[in-house]
């Protein structure tokens, strides 16, 4: 129970699931990169939880860096005007990056972040979203591992946020239309 409940109207995603579904892809990713080291780039702010939960379970030498981007400000829709408010504190020409989510929706925000990492030169690069809602879809994106494909619904938890809030919800559920004026 949390002060939170009810302002939710379905759990998608215990804490259980997910924590079962960050090991399983943090052994893809420790089987995938053998032998190299990795550069682990969290999206702030929404992708801190998963960061955190996917890095202690992967088995590789690895880095990481952080970028903070925003398009979405307190609404609920993607506003397709992204900026870069901190970008990152490392050079990564010559690195494995993995750029870490927390959701893709309609692509804005890793399309235009994933070209200008591009133009940086690394040794390769992959996207790792937890969330993947494909139906939103606008800029096309490739994914080279998603946590769990979700419907169109507003989705708050482990990092996601509605105006800020529910982002300390330790487990990821549907937001009461009733909250946003649905
Ligand atoms: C959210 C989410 C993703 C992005 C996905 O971030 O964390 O970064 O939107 O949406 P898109 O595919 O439609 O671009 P937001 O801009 O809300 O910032 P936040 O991470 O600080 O909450
Ligand atoms: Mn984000
Ligand atoms: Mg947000």
């Amino acid at each position: 129970m949390s002060i939170f409940d009810n302002d939710i109207q379905e759990v998608l995603f215990s804490e259980e699931q997910l924590k079962n579904r960050v090991q399983e892809i943090a052994r893809q990713i420790t089987a995938d990169y053998q032998g190299k080291e990795i550069m682990l780039i969290s999206v702030l702010r929404g992708s801190f939880v998963f960061m955190a939960d996917l890095c202690r379970a992967i088995d590789l030498p690895c880095t990481l860096d952080f970028m903070a981007v925003s398009s979405y400000g307190k609404g609920t829709k993607s506003s397709g005007q992204v900026q870069i408010t901190k970008d990152l504190s490392e050079d990564i020409t010559d690195r494995h990056i993995i750029v870490v989510e927390d959701i893709l929706d309609s692509g804005n925000t890793l399309s235009y972040l994933l070209k200008i990492l591009e133009n940086r030169h690394p040794a390769s690069i992959r996207l790792c979203t937890l969330l993947d809602k494909p139906e939103r879809r606008v800029k096309p994106v490739q994914v080279h591992y998603s946590g769990f494909t979700i419907p169109d619904a507003f989705v708050v938890g482990y990092g996601l946020d509605y105006a800020e809030k529910y982002r300390n919800l330790p487990y990821i559920g549907i937001l009461k239309p009733r909250v946003y004026g649905g």
